[in-house]
């Protein structure tokens, strides 16, 4: 893992990252723990995954712990952050990564009510723990921030769709948060290599992933993308609060820009 934190440089701080048993999360998370923070792993399902990761950051010396929470349950979210709370004493890093909508079997609103409605409630449960100066990075992609403007694949737009709604939404809570002196920043990225959406995509799509790849120049893999995520917790937020992460001319240069 290539971590662009300094060793140290989060020594004190405390974090939690949604979804973080797996894949981006998981790496953002290590990133963390390796740079001194206290760190809360979240998982949904994967117990197993969650306690191999907090088992692999101990033995490098780090300090962290998993708590399962599905973010729809309003109860085991409280749940959550009552634990963060009580073993950390808050938080002054919350990375909103945990993502879905693409599961086979789920209600037909599921992605709204994971990716808007379940990121709001969480956002607003989490104010009351996060300390003055925290910092809250909402992960998203370019195929979700533009896609008021940018069509995408057919079997990823509800999952873009209700990412947006998820942003706007949080946006809207920028000035309660500044009030609390809380900061606030979208990293926005293009597909992903190796992740699971990529991978259904790619076989919805056959040749979708390399026709992307191709326009895009190149696409991150899961540990570059996870340094971008990881950066964003501590660098200065940028103009309109959006880091975006490599070439997103793809998508500015259609007619407007996706705000
Ligand atoms: N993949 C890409 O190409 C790509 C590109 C740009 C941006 N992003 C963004 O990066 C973030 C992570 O993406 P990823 O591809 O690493 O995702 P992923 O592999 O699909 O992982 C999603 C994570 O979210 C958790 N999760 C799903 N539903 C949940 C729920 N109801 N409650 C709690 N946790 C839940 C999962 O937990 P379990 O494992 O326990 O089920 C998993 O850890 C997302 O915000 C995504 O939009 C991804």
């Amino acid at each position: 893992m290539t971590n662009p934190l300094s060793p140290g440089s989060l020594t004190g701080r405390r974090a939690l990252v949604t979804g973080s048993s797996r894949g981006i999360g998981a790496d953002t998370v290590a990133m963390f723990a390796e740079a001194g923070a206290r760190v809360v792993i979240n998982y949904r399902n994967k117990e197993k995954r969650a306690q191999q990761l907090v088992e692999k950051i101990e033995a490098a010396g780090g300090e962290a712990f998993a708590v399962g929470a599905d973010l729809t349950d309003a109860d085991s979210v409280t749940a959550l952050f009552d634990a963060a709370q009580e073993r950390l004493g808050g938080l002054d890093i919350l990375v909103m990564n945990a993502s879905g909508g693409m599961e086979s079997g789920m209600a037909e609103d599921y992605a709204m009510r994971l990716n808007r409605d379940a990121q709001v409630q969480l956002l607003e449960l989490a104010l009351p723990h996060l300390a003055e100066g925290a910092r809250v990075v909402f992960v998203t992609s370019h195929q979700a921030h533009f896609i008021k403007t940018v069509p995408t694949m057919p079997e990823y737009e509800p999952v873009a769709l209700s990412k947006r709604a998820g942003e706007d939404a949080l946006r809207a809570m920028i000035p309660r948060l500044e009030a609390a002196g809380v900061e606030f920043v979208v990293v926005s990225g293009d597909m992903i290599e190796g992740t699971i959406t990529a991978t259904l995509l790619e076989r919805a799509n056959p040749g979708a992933i390399s026709s992307r790849k191709e326009q895009a120049g190149r696409l991150y893999n899961v540990n570059e993308f996870a340094a971008e995520v990881a950066l964003a917790a501590v660098e200065p937020v940028p103009a309109d609060n959006t880091r975006y992460v490599g070439n997103i001319s793809d998508f500015t240069s259609a007619s407007a820009t996706g705000e």
